[in-house]
This record gives C-alpha cells, sequence and structure tokens, in this order.
C-alpha cells in the first residue's frame, strides 16, 4: 500500500487557509497556490537518494552531498496542475515536464484524456504527478495508468488537498504510489467535489467562473 503523507509544516497550512477561502481572488489564488506547491516540493523530495562526492572548498578538499539516482519528471495533470508546475520547477528547475490532459465529466464524474505528451525518457525518471483536488480518484487512476502504459514505474502523486474517497481509490488501483497532500478533507459531496475543499481548483486559478 503506498503511503500517505500530510504536509502539514505550518506555513503550508497557513497558505492553505487563503486558498480554501472564497473571498481570495484569482491574482492571490494562483500566488498562494504556486508558493504551496514550491513548499510541498521540499517534503515530497525529502528521500530522494544522495551520493557523496569530493569538493575543493577554497580552504581544503572535503567530501560533500550531491543528489544521485534517477532525473526527475513532473506530470501536472491540465489543466489545474499547471498552477502548482512553477512552484514545484522552482526547487527542481532541472526536471522534465510531461503533460496529460485530462477533464472529469460533469455528469459521470469520469476522467476523459484529450492529450499526453511525455519527455522521451519518461521511463527512466522518477515522476511526480501533479494535481491540486484528488477527489473520486479517477483522474489521477487514469493519469498513472497512462504513464505506467508506457513504462513508467517510479511515481508519487502530489495534491493540495485530497478526499478520503480519492485516496482510498488511488491506493487500492496503484498501490505502489505514494501520495503527498497538504490536506486530507472530509468527504465528498454529491457533484464529486470535496467537503470543505477549495471549490474548482480549474476555475479558481484562471477565472473563469
Ligand atoms: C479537477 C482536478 C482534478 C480532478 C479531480 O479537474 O484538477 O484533475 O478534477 O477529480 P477526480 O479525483 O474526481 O477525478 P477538472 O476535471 O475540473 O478539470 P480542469 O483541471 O481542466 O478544470
Ligand atoms: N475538482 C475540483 O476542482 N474540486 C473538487 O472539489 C473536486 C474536483
Amino acid at each position: 500500500m503506498g503511503k500517505l503523507v500530510i504536509c502539514d509544516h505550518p506555513l503550508i497550512q497557513h497558505k492553505l487557509t487563503f486558498i480554501r477561502d472564497v473571498r481570495t481572488n484569482t491574482k492571490d489564488f494562483r500566488e498562494h497556490v504556486d508558493e504551496v506547491a514550491t513548499l510541498m516540493a521540499y517534503e515530497i523530495t525529502r528521500d530522494i537518494p544522495l551520493e557523496t562526492i569530493t569538493v575543493q572548498t577554497p580552504v581544503t578538499e572535503t567530501e560533500s552531498k550531491v543528489i544521485s539516482g534517477r532525473m526527475l519528471g513532473l506530470i501536472p495533470i491540465l489543466r489545474a496542475g499547471l498552477g502548482m508546475l512553477e512552484g514545484v520547477l522552482k526547487l527542481l528547475p532541472a526536471a522534465k515536464v510531461g503533460h496529460v490532459g485530462l477533464f472529469r465529466d460533469p455528469d459521470t464524474l469520469q476522467p476523459v484524456e484529450y492529450y499526453i505528451k511525455l519527455p522521451t525518457d519518461v521511463q527512466e525518471r522518477e515522476l511526480i504527478v501533479i494535481d491540486p483536488m484528488l477527489a473520486t480518484g479517477g483522474s489521477a487512476i487514469a493519469a498513472i495508468t497512462s504513464l505506467k502504459k508506457r513504462g513508467c514505474t517510479q511515481i508519487k502523486m502530489m495534491n493540495l488537498i485530497a478526499a478520503p474517497e480519492g485516496v482510498a481509490a488511488v491506493q487500492e488501483a496503484h498501490p505502489d504510489v505514494d501520495i503527498y497532500v497538504a490536506a486530507l478533507d472530509s468527504h465528498l459531496n454529491e457533484h464529486g467535489y470535496i467537503v470543505p475543499g477549495l471549490g474548482d481548483a480549474g476555475d479558481r486559478l484562471y477565472g473563469t467562473k
């Protein structure tokens, strides 16, 4: 079973409150999402492997650590995942980016894939799938399934807010995937929205409602 990590750093929790607040305007919403994404990137990379190299300081030669192992890939789920991408790239500027376009049919709540474009070496990378919302889990499961079909094996999921239903669904469908969230909320409402949540992440990021 993949682990669920709640990134409970006070700065993340503080900014999340403004993200949830219905009075927060599009500009401030976008900025807070960007900042939380950067802070979450710090948490999600906590266990990436290091190796020791020798470096010459101005004073002496010494051993010091650098990141080793697989290169990283970031996979935002369009469109709301784009709102977190730049924030993650601030800490991981060398990561390559693949895009998966999915929307949730408002009636069936089933994900519909309309676009996918991945780095050519995506199979060799450790991937972080990025989406602010994990509601029913349908979009996350579809995105991860698409990646696995293309040979990807090392995948983590990063969400601002998750519903318990979505976490359980992803853990069942993809037990090898660890999920990192800023908050685990109460439940889904009858429209498949997370309660208390933040509303429609894409609409709030891009001012489309
Ligand atoms: C939202 C969100 C997730 C999905 C979560 O996207 O960004 O991708 O819903 O719901 P699920 O867990 O039930 O699948 P949406 O379909 O609204 O598309 P958008 O990002 O283009 O606005
Ligand atoms: N997608 C959103 O943007 N918000 C929700 O609460 C659920 C799905």
